[in-house]
This record gives structure tokens, C-alpha cells and sequence, in this order.
């Protein structure tokens, strides 16, 4: 009897755990936005990695590296799942992660590939991948598609400028220079009239405006969602989800970064539509 009642309140206070959430930038405060949305009651704690972006045109090995010193400074946050909202570290690094940490992992590859795959299989069978160089080149977004069915179009392309452009807030949707460089990277994607497009980097749902203006018959797929949908389910089935409390009261939310907090504060307020503060992390000690 005990023993049982020291389980519960163990799994009470880990259920009580924020979860941890990483990108090399402000991108992955698109899922952290995603997270208060669809899970108010979970705190978090988020750590942008600042001093290292851009992840995208990084080697595997970097990235790789950089991926695990990110996570083990949220495990020293005793954080109870990590969330790695951002492509280029999903595509590269999530079977490390998975490996070495002993906390559910969860990337935005799984499910944004279920929700596209849904949307071509009612469709055309045809999918666009938008993602950062390092994502395009590791195929991990087109293999998890292929494993559905082998016969879909898959049509890959990397969009390095696009992370710039976010980080620098030419987002507005009728931003003439987001705009010319959409066109550049879209125009011929267009023209095969993917069904659905999947938003492979975590920075890229604020340049849906503009995104969608060009894929106008295509459903975009944003990463995100898809990945908080993702640990949503997860919590659910490992007893970790955090209490229900009155519309998030008791929500804690903490931002770590390892640069540049004022850059990064600003960006915040873009996605979150509020002020945030951030602390400053010695990444290189994890
Ligand atoms: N948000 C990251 C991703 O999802 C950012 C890319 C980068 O740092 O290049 O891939």
C-alpha cells in the first residue's frame, strides 16, 4: 500500500515537471506558442540556442552536438519530455536524443508526415518539403514519407534564406523582399500543385502569410501543431500530463538563450504576442 502511494505521488510530481523545448533560435517558440494553445496547464522551459544559429547550414556532426548540449541543459532543468521544435535538430539529431536521455523525445518530423500524408492520400498524392539545408540533405522528412507509400511525389526544397528572413521580421504577408525570395524558392513547386506542404522548419509558420500566397492550392502543414498534437499524445499515454488548472494559472514558462537576449526577447514578442524575459546560458558547460 505504501509503495503504491509513493508511485502516485511520484508520478505527480514528475507529471508536475515542465517540459523542456529547444530550437537554435526563436523558431521553436512557434510550438512553445502551440503548447500554451493546445496544453495550457504545462509549463515549459525553452532554450534558444542564440549564440549557434542558424543550425541549418551546419554539419550533421554540429548539429548532432550542439542537439545534445541543448537537451542536457533542459535535463538539468529536470524537465519530464523534451520537445526538439526545430527541423534541422529532428531530422539530424533525434535518434541520439531518443538514445541517450531517459525522457520521452519528441521532433516535428512524425507528425507532420502523418497529417500530410493524410491530406495526399485524399488528394493527388503530392508533397512539398520546405526546411533549412541541413533538413533537405538528411532526407528524414522524404524517408518517413516514403515508409507511407512509396508512390507519392516528393518534392524536397531547401529554403536557407528564410530563417534570416524571420529572424529580421520581414514576415508580413505582402513583404515585398519575403515576397521575391518565396517566389524564387516556390514558383516551380507551385506549378505542381502540391496537396499538401509541410512547414519542415520551426520558424517558417510565421511566413505562412507569404508561403501561402504563392502554394495557393495547398494545405500548409505546420510542423508545430503537429508536433505539440505529437506530445500531447505522448504525456497521455506515459501519465505525465500536468494537472488541469484554470486556464493555464499555474502555467510556469522560463526562456534560456546563449546570446543575445535582447534580439531574442524582441523576436519572442512575435510569436507569443507578449513580453517574455530571457536568461543568459553558458551552453558550452552542458
Ligand atoms: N527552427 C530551426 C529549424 O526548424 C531553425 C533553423 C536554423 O537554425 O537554421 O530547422
Amino acid at each position: 500500500m505504501r509503495s503504491l502511494s509513493t508511485g502516485l505521488s511520484k508520478m505527480r510530481a514528475a507529471a508536475e515537471q515542465p517540459v523542456g523545448i529547444f530550437d537554435s533560435g526563436v523558431g521553436g517558440l512557434s510550438a512553445a506558442y502551440q503548447l500554451e494553445r493546445i496544453l495550457p496547464a504545462e509549463s515549459y522551459v525553452y532554450f534558444g540556442d542564440t549564440a549557434r544559429l542558424p543550425y541549418g547550414t551546419r554539419t550533421v556532426e554540429a548539429i548532432r552536438k550542439y542537439s545534445l548540449q541543448d537537451a542536457h541543459f533542459l535535463m538539468s532543468k529536470a524537465v519530464k519530455a523534451i520537445l526538439v521544435a526545430c527541423g534541422t535538430a529532428s531530422s539530424n539529431a533525434l535518434g541520439l536524443l531518443s538514445e541517450r536521455l531517459d525522457v520521452p523525445v519528441v521532433g516535428v518530423i512524425e507528425g507532420a508526415v502523418d497529417r500530410a500524408y493524410a491530406i495526399a492520400q485524399a488528394g493527388g498524392g503530392k508533397v512539398a518539403i520546405l526546411g533549412t539545408a541541413a533538413t533537405i540533405k538528411s532526407g528524414a522528412f522524404e524517408r518517413a514519407l516514403r515508409e507511407k507509400d512509396k508512390a507519392l511525389r516528393i518534392l524536397p526544397r531547401a529554403c536557407p534564406m528564410f530563417v534570416p528572413l524571420v529572424e529580421n521580421g520581414y514576415t508580413a504577408p505582402d513583404d515585398r523582399v519575403a515576397e521575391l525570395i518565396a517566389r524564387e524558392y516556390l514558383s516551380d513547386i507551385a506549378a505542381e500543385r502540391p496537396d499538401a506542404v509541410i512547414l519542415g522548419c520551426t520558424h517558417y509558420p510565421l511566413l505562412s502569410g507569404v508561403i501561402g500566397n504563392i502554394l495557393q492550392d495547398s494545405v500548409l502543414v505546420n510542423s508545430s501543431i503537429e508536433a505539440v498534437l505529437r506530445i500531447r499524445d505522448v504525456l497521455h499515454a506515459c501519465g505525465l500530463c500536468a494537472p488541469p488548472c484554470a486556464g493555464g494559472a499555474d502555467a510556469r514558462r522560463m526562456f534560456y538563450v546563449s546570446d543575445d537576449i535582447d534580439g531574442f526577447t524582441e523576436n519572442a514578442h512575435r510569436f507569443l504576442g507578449r513580453n517574455i524575459r530571457a536568461e543568459l546560458v553558458d551552453i558550452d558547460r552542458y
